[in-house]
């Protein structure tokens, strides 16, 4: 068992966090970074699977349960659920509401904060950490139980309060942390490079964003067939990362601001045809 593991005893239900290690072998972890190799390695045009630049310094892949070959992250996501249903039945009616294969390169560390969404479960796999440690996950564990209110951000003061709830999840590639988003939680800095995989599960009906999952019949297997209610989360608008699928944000500043305007105003129109 991992250190980290071992010393902080983590249980999801009274800590907000947990690992499950070797989730993912070292093979498949080999062989799944090498295909994000060549799909980060182009931007992607007019809609094509490949890399989209959020900003100077974070990237997603455009419409990965499409664009993912080596692996079936419909599969992988049901054996996520899985894990997570093991902590309480209540998660066992929990809807899939995303899912994103992410790179992150030198950045200021993410500062703490709660996403201020009860009942979100995140779950982050690790796919390529280096060896800076570069964006290694914290999380202030027992914090999403807390009896008072935070906005986004945690003062000075509050994390000095809360240091020795601290979890620095340094743990192995492939690793699985499951973790509540209301509970406090940020990102060291970024020295290098890192990339993960990351499934987000909220309960049916929830008014929290929510995207649509893109599906192909080659990933439909019979047990995602079985499944497959897991992923009917009732996403009507391209919201967050499926907004970008064939627009994606312009690198210039000037340019960013006017595409975000202009989406603004579509998202506008959307709404008004569909009263
Ligand atoms: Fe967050």
């Amino acid at each position: 068992m991992n250190k980290e593991t071992m010393k902080h005893n983590l249980s999801y239900m009274n800590d907000g966090i947990s690992f499950v290690n070797g989730f993912i072998s070292y093979d498949e972890t080999k062989i799944l970074n090498d295909e994000l190799d060549y799909l980060f390695s182009k931007k992607s045009v007019n809609g094509s699977l490949r890399e989209i630049k959020v900003n100077k310094h974070t990237s997603i892949i455009n419409m990965p349960t499409l664009a993912v070959r080596s692996i079936n992250l419909l599969e992988l996501c049901l054996s996520v659920k899985r894990e997570l249903e093991k902590h309480d039945k209540k998660f066992n009616s929990y809807v899939n509401t995303g899912i994103e294969i992410r790179q992150d390169s030198r950045q200021p560390a993410l500062p703490w904060h709660t996403d201020n969404r009860n009942g979100m479960v995140r779950a982050m796999i690790y796919i390529g950490i280096d060896k800076k440690k570069s964006g290694i996950f914290r999380y202030m564990k027992k914090s999403h139980k807390r009896d008072f209110y935070v906005e986004h951000h945690l003062s000075k003061q509050e994390i000095e309060v809360h240091a020795a709830d601290i979890v620095n999840c340094d743990v192995p590639e492939g690793t699985l942390i499951l973790f509540d988003s209301f509970g406090f939680h940020g990102r060291k800095e970024c020295l290098g490079k890192r990339r993960i995989i990351m499934f987000e599960f909220q309960a049916k009906n929830s008014n929290s964003p929510i995207s649509a999952v893109p599906l192909s019949s080659r990933i439909l297997t019979d047990n995602v067939l079985s499944n497959l209610s897991v992923f009917l989360n009732g996403a009507t608008e391209y919201t967050r990362a499926d907004m970008y699928y064939r627009d994606p944000p312009e690198r210039n500043i000037i340019l960013r601001i006017i595409g975000k305007f202009r989406r603004f105003y579509r998202s506008l129109r959307a709404s008004s045809h569909s009263d």
